[in-house]
């Protein structure tokens, strides 16, 4: 009997100036899915725990059955499948919930039938989960769940991922405040045109950040995580989010904006000191305004998603 459990962390899509271009995966937290083959050549989904019912059980709906069809029919496998979903992280918070799934699913498969695919390969499968999730097929979550690291996803349709060399002392903060935006809803809300002059300032400030994560420039770290295209749109959906993100500035945090497609805030410092001063400078923001929220701390994650049971 073949029993494989695999853990796939969240993420930050965007990171401020690469909407749909640029991730990062976190350390923690992160989805683990446990499979189970069997001779019935039919997926299931045994059991979901940590969602309070609310992800689809259904094979066709559920983005770990739906990547792992996907595989299986393009390797022509007909193995049979059961599925255990264990959610770990939160449902439309902007940390890659859906993507973890789908990644930890496809890792457990590949594994559970001697690893035919690289994890490059995976990532097709991933990235059409997403457009079941939420409607649209981006891979700035998945990548660098499956990859690990800082990820730049220079064409969508070839999935061309560069992996980007990260400042070894920088960390991530997420904060996750207890409300829910769907993708779906925050992609809609997006302009469908820019101005040249927002353009500009867009690839200005993505090409920085890449500069600055190469040459280990904080300083012009800094200076480049802004967004003039989602953050002015989406920001109004985020109780608080002003006073939130100068909270964390105040801290000495490098920079901060909308984590994916939020609610959550992320923000990214030079060490962890001031990540610790920053993550509690900004829970206590949304606490003056009434939300509850969760924080995470954590170094840029370069392994990704792994087996948890060799
Ligand atoms: N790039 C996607 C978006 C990420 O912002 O819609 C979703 O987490």
């Amino acid at each position: 009997m073949v029993r494989v459990k695999a853990f796939a962390p969240a993420s930050v899509a965007n990171v401020a100036c690469g909407f749909d271009v640029f991730g990062f995966a976190l350390e923690q937290p992160g989805d683990v899915v446990e499979i189970l083959l069997n001779d019935t050549g039919e997926i299931t989904i045994k059991e979901i725990t940590g969602d309070q019912g609310l992800l689809p059980r259904h094979v066709d709906e559920n983005t770990c059955s739906v990547a792992m069809r996907q595989f299986l029919k393009s390797l022509n496998l007909s193995t049979g499948v059961e599925i255990s979903l264990h959610k770990q992280l939160p449902l439309g918070s902007g940390m890659g919930s859906s993507a973890a799934s789908a990644v930890a699913a496809l890792v457990a498969i590949n594994h559970a039938v001697q690893n035919p695919l690289t994890r490059k390969q995976l990532l097709p499968f991933a990235v059409e989960a997403e457009r079941i999730a939420c409607g649209t097929a981006h891979a700035d979550n998945v990548a660098p769940s499956l990859l690990g690291g800082f990820v730049l996803i220079r064409d969508k349709a070839t999935l061309d991922i560069i992996s980007i060399p990260v400042p070894e002392e920088l960390h991530a903060v997420v904060v996750h405040p207890h409300i829910e935006i769907r993708t779906s809803d925050a992609r809609q809300a997006m302009k469908k045109m820019i101005s040249i002059d927002d353009a500009i300032k867009q690839w200005g400030n993505a090409a920085a950040l890449i500069a600055g994560m190469m040459k280990s420039d904080y300083e012009l770290i800094g200076r480049s995580l802004e967004d003039v295209v989602a953050e002015p749109v989406r920001s109004i959906f985020i109780p608080g989010y002003q006073q939130v993100k100068q909270a964390a500035l105040q801290a000495g945090a490098l920079g901060c904006s909308i984590s994916g497609s939020g609610p959550s805030l992320f923000a990214l410092c030079k060490n962890q000191e001031v990540a610790k001063h920053t993550a509690h400078s900004m829970t206590e923001a949304f606490n003056r305004i009434g939300l509850t929220s969760d924080q995470f701390i954590s170094t840029i994650n370069h392994e990704g998603a792994k087996i948890l049971n060799d």
